[in-house]
């Protein structure tokens, strides 16, 4: 962890201002510690060649070691350096992640034969944790993300796991409620584009162009997105908002905006997880529950 002394002048700033905003970081050393912390990975496995890759990592005798609380996925092996290549990875079989990610697809429920859309998707993570927490049973699900070169990377990413057929589409999602039907999805997933402090704290390039201004762009962005949704959820429907942001503006602020301005909507309880945290919120068209958002440590692995 470095020191406070060690602190760029750009790394201060955004620790100052970040432990203002965010009181359960009592002191700007503690969210460095935060943000500076590698969460250990977990690896999604692909179902499809599943037995195949635990024949490798037998061979290789690396420790299969299946994550208790979601379905084809692993715990990172003991004693393997995080980002070593492991086998399944060449092959595109295998794709880690950070466990928080798994959360919000938990807060889905995702249910065979419901139709899906993972509004921002790419690269794909958490489209296929979708896929896995369901297979083999089927679903109609639909991953779109605007950014081509992103979008490139999700085909590449569902095709060399195991999934191709997955329907893929490339459009902002302000311009969804024109081109999909209204009140034709159960479930969509918004993991919407965000501030990602860990990123920009540790990254030279981004922090360089830092600025609280990103936040309230962001938020202004994310309610939009969120606006656009709604009308293409079926009555009953369930949209899961999740960032990897710290900022209450675009995490508890959009789901206040949102309810607020959509009386029909109301917040859904997330799943009890006694797993620690990313960020999510979830709102179905009708329910009585208050609790309409949560925010996660990073989850553990076990
Ligand atoms: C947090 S990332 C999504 C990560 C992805 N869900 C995963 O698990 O791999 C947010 C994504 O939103 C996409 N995005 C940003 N603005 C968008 C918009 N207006 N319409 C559609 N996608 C957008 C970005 O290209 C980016 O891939």
């Amino acid at each position: 962890m470095p020191k406070k002394h060690t602190l760029t002048r750009g790394r201060q700033a955004f620790l100052d201002y970040y432990t203002k905003l965010l009181p359960q970081f009592d002191t700007p050393e503690k969210l460095n510690a935060y943000l500076t912390t590698k969460n250990p990975q977990v690896i999604l496995v692909s179902p499809i060649h599943e037995s195949q890759i635990s024949g490798l990592w037998h061979k290789a005798g690396l420790d299969w070691s299946p994550l208790p609380w979601f379905p084809h996925t692993l715990v990172w092996p003991k004693n393997v350096l995080p980002g070593t290549s492991l086998p399944g990875f060449r092959e595109g079989w295998l794709y880690p992640l950070n466990p928080s990610s798994l959360l919000p697809v938990l807060a889905m429920q995702p249910q065979p034969g419901q139709s899906i859309l993972d509004a921002a998707a790419a690269p794909g993570g958490k489209t296929l944790a979708i896929l896995n927490f369901l297979y083999p049973k089927p679903v109609s699900l639909i991953a779109n993300d605007v950014s081509l070169p992103r979008f490139k990377r999700l085909r590449t990413v569902l095709k060399r796991f195991g999934f191709p057929e997955v329907v893929t589409a490339r459009h902002p999602i302000q311009a969804l409620p024109h081109i999909l039907t209204a009140g034709s999805f159960d479930k969509i997933l918004l993991d919407a584009p965000c501030s990602s402090e860990k990123h920009v704290y540790n990254s030279k390039r981004h922090l360089k162009i830092w600025s609280e201004n990103r936040i309230t762009t962001l938020a202004h962005l994310q309610k939009l997105l969120v606006d656009s949704l709604l009308p293409l959820l079926k009555p009953g429907g369930t949209l899961v908002y999740s960032t990897c942001a710290l900022a209450p503006q675009e995490n508890e602020g959009v789901v206040e905006y949102t309810l607020s301005r959509h009386p029909l909507i109301s917040p859904v309880p997330v799943p009890t997880l006694s797993l620690p945290r990313p960020v999510s919120a979830s709102w179905h068209t009708h329910s009585s529950s208050p609790r309409s958002s949560t925010r996660h440590p990073p989850a553990k692995c076990s």
